[in-house]
């Protein structure tokens, strides 16, 4: 067993995005190229000689192979023990809770989240530190550069590790600890929410759903909702995690969580429905024929906290990304605790929770979370509405109405145009930027531009500044049209369109999002002349 130096050479492509390097398969595939990004992180966070690292994916193909590559590298970078999920597995914000539990010095993930996965789909990599949370933009920055430069990477030669079975294994001079994937994270949750209260409302008839849609959390729901919390079995579907996701888009949205949406909207619906993504940290909740858009999930979470035991004693503040909806603000407000408005990606919200500065956040993207890890978190969400559910005693629907009654209501929506030529997508950008001057102030029939700007953020912790995060067009009453171009996709460019309306009057709550946010829409294309400078007349995704 000898540690080879191996050369090779830079890929100019491995900047990380919104949440780590995404690229096909087949790229990640090409020899040299995953050691490199490896490389390039090890290079970049200067672990202590023996340092702890947690390692697993979301069950994704080329989720094995990778694990076996990094494995080696890691032993022949100095590292002294890894912590593996068994098989390889752990879902992104377990991964968080392990690299917080054991006190490791960070962790590799190998997720394309809720990108379709496959031979010929996505793979992804992604360094969390210490925190538990996403490696901040100094760090993917300094592993950019470093991936720019490479010239070798150092890995064991050595067989293949057994990751199907408990236990210790060694490595060279470190040690390969495979864990059960699901304990720790289970137990967290456990303290954090009233299981005997959920375990009651779920045994007096209230049924639900949970569609794991054949990604990383179904072994994850298994364990927690049928067996510690007894809801009926067969109420976590789709839990078997496939390679390929059934050949499904692992998304919990209304369009790609379909099987759950038609049950949830079918004859002898459960009173409650939810899905997560592929690697288990997004999440969608449903009502009986109801569905609670994730920005209002946000506030809503917010605003009954301290409903449940784990958050019984206030929150410190909120914290949303900038396309996310000021549905929370509202409650903020109310609360009279400090709201922040953070770049789109997870990254953003480490800081300020290290800082304690907040307690709950989320987008729009439905991504929700809190500080019990660093990563939003799927499972959670779902657990911290049942909480809500089971101390109110009323219907999800009965609970957002209530909600809205009282704070007004937020219509929200969001256009995707994926796989758009990258210059046309850059084009309506400029576009945009270009016209700031010319729109301020403009009347569009009820709506006033009252100032547009390019989103920037100075964290209010470390100082940093992120510029460009998006174009934001705000109007006199609070609406709000965005548009920013994803960080996540791996073909081509995707736009995406965020559309905002507050309504305070109660007798338009019923309305749909479409239908109240008619006007606005008509108003986003016409402004950023998406339609004629990219050819698409649809979207392909409205969420
Ligand atoms: C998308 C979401 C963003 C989320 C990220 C990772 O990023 O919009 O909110 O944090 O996925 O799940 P985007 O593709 O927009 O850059
Ligand atoms: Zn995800």
């Amino acid at each position: 067993m000898s540690i080879r130096t191996v050369s090779t050479h830079p890929f100019p492509d491995q900047k990380p995005g919104t949440s780590g390097l995404r690229k096909k398969v087949p790229v990640f595939q090409q020899p040299s190229y995953l050691e490199n990004f490896v490389q390039a992180i090890f290079d970049s966070v200067n672990a202590p000689q023996g340092a702890t690292l947690v390692l697993g994916g979301d069950g994704r193909y080329y989720n094995r192979e990778a694990i076996q590559i990094i494995l080696k590298m890691a032993a022949a970078n100095g590292f002294g023990k890894v912590l593996v999920g068994q098989g390889g597995i752990l879902s992104t914000p377990a991964a968080s809770c392990v690299i917080r539990k054991h006190k490791a010095f960070g962790g590799i993930i190998l997720s394309a989240s809720h990108n379709p996965g496959g031979p010929k789909e996505d793979f992804g990599i992604k360094f969390n530190s210490s925190n538990g949370g996403p490696a901040t933009e100094t760090v993917t920055e300094a592993i950019f550069a470093k991936s720019k430069a490479i010239t070798s990477y150092r890995i064991l030669d050595t067989a293949d590790v057994v990751l199907d079975r408990l236990g210790e294994t060694a490595l060279g001079s470190m040690k390969v600890q495979v864990i059960d994937a699901v304990s720790d994270y289970a137990e967290l949750m456990e303290s954090l929410f009233d299981f005997a209260a959920i375990r009651a409302l779920l045994q007096g008839g209230f049924k639900i759903k949970f569609d794991a849609m054949h990604a990383v959390n179904g072994p994850y729901a298994k364990e927690i909702i049928e067996k510690r919390l007894g809801a009926a079995p067969g109420s976590v579907m789709n839990a078997v995690p496939l390679e390929d996701f059934g050949g499904g888009h692992p998304d919990p949205n209304l369009t790609y969580a379909h099987d759950l949406v038609e049950i949830m909207y079918g004859a002898d619906a459960p009173d409650f429905g939810a899905a997560s993504d592929g690697d288990g940290d997004r999440n969608m909740i449903l009502g009986k024929r109801f569905f609670v858009t994730p920005s209002d999930s946000l506030a809503l979470l917010a605003a009954n906290a301290t409903l449940v035991r784990g958050y019984a004693k206030g929150l410190a503040g909120v914290a949303r990304s900038m396309p996310t909806s000021a549905a929370v603000d509202r409650v903020a407000k109310a609360l009279n605790i400090p709201c922040f408005e953070t770049p789109t990606g997870w990254k953003f919200f480490g800081n300020l929770m290290d800082a304690d500065k907040v307690t709950l956040c989320g987008e729009e993207s439905f991504g929700t979370g809190s500080d019990h890890v660093r990563e939003k978190d799927g499972l959670w969400a779902v657990l911290f509405w049942l909480n809500i559910v089971a101390a109110r005693k009323q219907s999800v629907e009965a609970i957002v109405r209530e909600h809205w009654a009282k704070y007004g209501r937020n219509f929200y929506s969001r256009y995707d145009y994926e796989g758009l030529p990258t210059e046309a997508a850059n084009g309506v950008m400029l576009h945009l930027r270009d016209s700031f001057a010319t729109l301020t102030g403009k009347q569009f029939g009820k709506y006033t531009v009252g100032s547009c700007d390019d989103f920037s953020y100075t964290d209010p912790v470390d100082g940093s500044v992120s510029k460009g995060q998006g174009v934001r067009v705000l109007f006199s009453d609070g609406s709000r049209i965005i548009f920013r171009l994803s960080g996540t996709g791996t073909e081509g460019a995707t736009l995406r369109v965020y559309l905002e309306a507050y309504e305070a009057d109660v007798a338009r709550h019923h309305l749909d999002a479409q239908e109240a946010l008619r006007e606005l829409i008509r108003l986003a294309l016409d402004i950023s002349e998406l339609q004629t400078r990219t050819g698409r007349d649809q979207p392909t995704v409205i969420t």
